[in-house]
């Protein structure tokens, strides 16, 4: 493995030997494994705040004897700018080109966040800056949640539902949308299905007419269902989906109509008030809730179902840590 960048061409077997090593160092076990992050240095850059995604990695490097560096772009580093040929007179000071290879120098392995800018669904679609880090870094890179996908989350995803469920082939898993304050991105609920269909779950995807994910992500979702035999379905029906849902997966992402259109995408929020998951939305008493965390209490998910004890939401961020050990593992052994 030469970088953890994107879930969307690895292959299903690949991705679940990852969660058996997460599940082994977990255990205790693996220590083999675990010895490959000793004396090593992760350097970490953020565009976009974090909590789990910058503690876990950091927790995951100081337990195996590994050391975790943090720099948050435009607050204590330099603005980074990734197009090429752009003249750098406005607030971005250096150029990926220099700092990609010049962390590559200090650290053993890089770690990006980039958010979506929810203005050109098109130029989100390229992942272009994490594309950039990695095209100039000369040290593995891993995708600490991008424009399109949060392979890190994902991972966590899978084996909690494996922890959750036991072996997740033929279970039923339903992500369903949810309101928000305001435009957030599509990140995760790619990479969640697209974990759900490469587990071997049947996936069923509920949102509001033109909350519609990337067209490419749903292709490759239904490429990974008829491989592995199960249904894929898309719907506006929230309670039908619902209905026989082993895993409940609640994420919030705005439409691209509303991209530069905040008014719009708020007052779209407000029309579908009632896409809130509560308690009513788990079909059974084995039914999970998962969210990536943070949620907003009361506009994403109610208090009720939050504090149900079916919602393993603290269960999944636990294996953020994990799982994350497991692909540090990989990636310096
Ligand atoms: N789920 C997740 O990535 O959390 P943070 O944004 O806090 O890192």
């Amino acid at each position: 493995m030469r970088e953890w960048l994107s879930m969307f061409e690895e292959r299903p077997s690949a991705m679940h030997q990852l969660i058996t090593l997460a599940r082994q160092i977990k255990a205790g076990q693996a220590r083999d494994a675990t010895a490959a992050l000793r004396g090593k240095i992760l350097g970490m850059v953020f565009f976009n705040p974090s909590l789990r995604t910058r503690v876990s990695f950091e927790s995951a490097m100081a337990r195996f004897g590994g050391h975790a560096i943090c720099l948050n772009v435009g607050g204590d580093a330099w603005g980074l700018e990734h197009r090429d040929g752009v003249v750098m007179n406005a607030d971005k000071a250096e150029h990926v080109r220099e700092a990609a290879p010049v962390l590559s120098r200090y650290c053993d392995v890089l770690g990006v966040r980039t958010f979506a800018q929810l203005r050109d669904a098109g130029e989100d679609s390229r992942d272009a800056l994490i594309r950039a880090f990695a095209a100039h870094a000369t040290v593995p890179v891993i995708n600490l949640e991008s424009a399109m996908e949060h392979p890190c989350q994902a991972l966590a995803d899978w084996m909690t539902m494996e922890e959750k469920l036991g072996d997740t082939a033929g279970r039923h898993f339903t992500l369903t949308w949810a309101p928000q304050a305001k435009a957030v991105p599509m990140a995760v609920p790619h990479s969640a299905a697209l974990a759900a269909a490469a587990a071997g779950m049947h996936v069923t995807i509920a949102h509001p007419p033109i909350y519609e994910l990337n067209a490419g992500v749903m292709d490759r979702i239904q490429t990974l269902c008829d491989l592995l035999g199960t249904r894929f379905t898309i719907t506006s029906e929230q309670s039908a989906a619902c209905s026989n849902a082993d895993v409940l997966y609640v994420k919030s992402w705005g439409s691209t109509a509303f991209y530069g259109d905040a008014a719009a995408q708020q007052a779209s929020f407000a029309e579908h008030a009632d896409w809130m998951v509560q308690p009513r939305h788990l079909h059974s008493r084995r039914t999970i809730l998962m969210h990536c965390l943070p949620v907003r209490r009361n506009v994403v998910i109610s208090d009720e179902a939050l504090d149900d004890p079916r919602c393993v939401v603290v269960d999944q961020a636990e294996n953020r840590l994990w799982t994350q050990a497991a692909v540090l593992a990989k990636l310096l052994s």
